[in-house]
């Protein structure tokens, strides 16, 4: 369950900060993303180094990079996370983040974060029993943060009581259990088109276009993190593969339409948001043409239309998502679509819409699904709208 979720592994200023590198260890194996954020006294306890290498990432920890006005934007890594795992929480800290201190980075990003927060408390037994101790812990779980209770045994100190950290495998199993329980699309298989697709005219030429191949991408890190089992089928781009994804490159419409009808059987969701070539050369120069004419003529024959072919096989069990790009009358082209390709949801992009589209970060999509009334909305960043488009399909499943 923890296959490409982005973790955030705060630590904190206590002798069991030295478990977190086999914590780390064991969420990268997991397939997490960790990025570790420690306090400055931190530090005293565990070098970033170890976990810096452990986790495949640089540590953060102060707000101010080198004194040339960079910094660690705690808001971005707030909102990076699916999840903000403070391992050891210590007493100190779990005061300040009660109170809303933030005077170091990690209470800085836990007050800007949107994620479910994990508290794992670890401190000596008298510490912990301590009435303020009692008193922060449950201020904190009032503002919904779940807690990973210490367990009892031998301390730092010598004592024997409550408060060591709780052990690196059991922190890992309530996060997993966490996540499995928010996996709505657990057990089901998903299948994302991406990017453009390319026609080849000869040996060193092809017909394509400028899709980046971003929302498709997006769409297929989303519903992963919410528990499908996803199927990536990219056109050629250079995006990195999104974590927990399988994936197959093709170049060309034709190898598209027979990787998509390998696995569209046994698929519960399809979104094709790959940019596919309408038409392709009806024969392809085996040698490289050369220029002699003053003019040249290129004969083309229609692709298949993968999605309405797909559309033609689907189950009832079976939700189909296209897209579209308008330029005008959008939403009747868009509807129109929708019927003539038998879909459950479209996405519709309009060319006249500033910042939608295939290049860049940020999309503006109106869904319109087979029964509803169009929902138009405002332009966000590809991630955001993969996730609107995601909440939605959620809602067609039910
Ligand atoms: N699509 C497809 N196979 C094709 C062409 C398009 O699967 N050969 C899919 C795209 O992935 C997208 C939707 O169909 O989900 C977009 O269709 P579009 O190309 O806009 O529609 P067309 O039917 O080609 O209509 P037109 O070009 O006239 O707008």
């Amino acid at each position: 369950m923890l296959q490409g979720k982005k973790i955030l592994l705060g630590v904190c200023g206590s002798i069991a900060a030295y478990k977190t590198a086999y914590l780390t260890r064991l969420l990268v194996k997991a397939g997490a993303q960790v990025q570790v954020v420690m306090t400055p006294d931190a530090t005293q306890f565990i070098t970033p180094l170890t976990l810096a290498t452990l986790s495949g990432r640089p540590v953060l920890i102060e707000y101010f990079k080198t004194g040339n006005g960079e910094w660690n934007n705690h808001v971005q890594w707030g909102l990076w996370s699916d999840a903000l795992l403070i391992a050891p929480a210590s007493a100190n800290t779990l005061a300040k983040l009660a109170n809303g201190i933030c005077d170091n980075l990690l209470c800085a990003v836990y007050l800007s974060a949107r994620c479910p927060v994990f508290l794992a408390p670890a401190m000596d037994m008298d510490m912990w029993a301590h009435g303020s101790t009692k008193l922060n812990l449950s201020k904190l779980q009032a503002f919904g943060n779940q807690m990973i209770p210490p367990g009892n045994g031998e301390l730092a100190s010598g004592l024997h009581g409550d408060g060591r950290l709780a052990e690196p495998e059991d922190i890992l199993a309530h996060l997993a259990a966490f996540f499995e329980l928010n996996a709505p699309l657990k057990g089901r298989k998903a299948l994302v088109t991406a990017g453009p697709t390319y026609e080849s005219i000869d040996p060193v030429r092809f017909i394509g276009n400028h899709s980046s191949g971003k929302m498709g991408f997006a769409i297929a890190q989303q519903l992963a993190t919410l528990g499908a089992e996803v199927n990536l089928i990219s056109g050629p781009v250079t995006l990195a593969t999104p974590n927990g994804v399988q994936r197959t490159d093709v170049t060309s419409a034709a190898e598209m339409f027979e990787a998509c009808e390998a696995v569209f059987e046994n698929t519960d969701i399809v979104v094709m948001s790959a940019a596919v070539a309408d038409y392709r050369l009806a024969k392809i120069a085996t040698e490289k043409i050369k220029k002699q004419e003053p003019s040249l003529d290129l004969h083309l024959e229609k692709t298949t239309d993968i999605l309405a072919t797909l559309g033609s096989r689907k189950k009832a069990n079976q939700l189909l998502v296209g897209f579209a790009l308008e330029t005008n009358d959008e939403i009747l082209n868009a509807i129109a679509k929708l019927h003539k390709k038998n879909l459950d949801l479209i996405v519709l992009n309009s060319m006249r819409d500033q910042g939608a589209g295939f290049a860049g970060d940020t999309n503006q999509v109106t869904l319109i699904g087979k029964d509803g009334e169009p929902q138009s909305y405002p332009l966000k960043s590809k991630t955001e709208v993969a996730k609107d488009i995601c909440q939605k399909i959620l809602t067609l499943l039910k």
